[in-house]
């Protein structure tokens, strides 16, 4: 064994043993000011050139091993640190769960939004998503709705820039430029999601609510197609066949418009205070698509016809389960929401 190879062979040795303070003590030894491969290095100058050589190699090969080896040790010595920890602080968690186990549910509004989704999809709509930032041509331009519509008014609309041009969507339709947007006829969609209003909350209104648009564009839709799909949903949704009723309404970005009233769960359409005597109660809003939309999207309006109506999911809600507080829905009380 060369004097070299013997050198390496015990720091070597050593290396395997030593703790971290060590490895430091092994280095300065070493390859300190003073250390033994240091002192080598520095006496190269004595030997002959040949020799020069290959102790210098040798030398420098040595070093680089034993720096290699020290950082090995090192990791080896911070990874035991490291598992020791865990296995002090190793938490028993046998005695946390209790039989039976404590479920979960989803929030009333979530649930209600799947139940919507699973009746519409029966009905052959696909689900798409759009933004809840928007800008002033998809809320509002693109829909048909002028530019001094009171609902673009600061007092309705949370606008996020001092141009007006961006905000927070106050429906989901836009929901539906998006779509038509993005794809040809024919389109049958639900667009579900959140919705903002710049409105002080009561019993019946929220500045956060939830609404599903609808959506469909083809050759030769009518509004009969869009009765039946409305009828077939109501019913398929209360598992029940209520009543349904069509009243004339307007809407900008549809003509002709309706507003649908179904009858009222509360009293079965006797009269109750729920529906103030009328046996009927306001579901939501619809009609067949405007020309004016269709243009908005460079469809031919000649060719395609379309239908298109939104509800709120709060509301909705509020009738299925008879709850008679829309600010329930946000306190995420859990003595209200465990009974869902
Ligand atoms: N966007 C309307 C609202 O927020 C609801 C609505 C009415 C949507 C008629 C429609 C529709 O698609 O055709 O009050």
């Amino acid at each position: 064994m060369s004097n070299i190879e013997r050198i390496i062979y015990e720091a070597m040795e050593k290396i395997k043993n030593s703790d971290d303070e060590m490895l430091e003590n092994i280095r300065s030894e070493y390859f300190g000011k003073n250390g033994i491969l240091t002192k080598i290095l520095k006496s190269l100058s004595h030997y002959s050139i040949e020799d020069r050589k290959r102790i210098g190699f040798e030398t420098n090969k040595a070093k680089t091993n034993l720096e290699s080896e020290i950082e090995k040790r090192r990791k080896g010595l911070k990874k035991t640190l490291i598992v020791q920890k865990m296995q002090r602080e190793k938490l028993d968690c046998s005695s946390i769960f209790y039989f039976p186990f404590p479920k979960g549910s989803f929030h009333p509004i979530v649930q209600t939004i799947q139940d919507m989704i699973l009746t519409f999809k029966s009905l052959g709509f696909l689900v798409a998503e759009g933004p809840e930032i928007e800008t002033d041509w998809y809320n509002f331009e693109a829909l048909n709705i002028p530019k001094n519509h009171p609902a673009k008014d600061i007092q309705d609309t949370f606008y996020l820039d001092s141009m007006k041009n961006l905000l927070l969507r106050t429906h989901t339709s836009p929901g539906q430029i998006r779509v038509m947007e993005k794809q040809k006829p024919p389109i049958k969609v639900v667009v579900p999601g959140r919705v903002y209003r710049n409105e002080s909350s009561d019993a019946s209104h929220s500045s956060t609510f939830h609404q599903i648009e609808g959506l469909r564009v083809d050759k030769n839709v009518t509004f009969l197609d869009l009765k039946i799909i409305l009828t077939k949903f109501i019913h398929s949704f209360f598992c029940y066949e209520l009543n349904v009723r069509f009243r004339p309404s307007y809407f900008q970005f549809t003509e002709p418009s309706a507003e649908v009233d179904v009858q009222c769960l509360f009293c079965m359409g006797r009269g109750c205070k729920v529906c103030k005597n009328s046996g009927w109660i306001e579901m939501l809003g619809c009609g067949m698509l405007h020309p004016n939309v269709l243009g908005s999207v460079n469809y031919d309006s000649e060719l395609y016809t379309g239908y298109a109506f939104g509800m709120g999911v709060e509301r909705i809600t509020m009738l299925k389960y008879k709850i008679d507080d829309i600010r329930l829905f946000y306190e995420n009380d859990l003595r209200f929401l465990k009974q869902f």
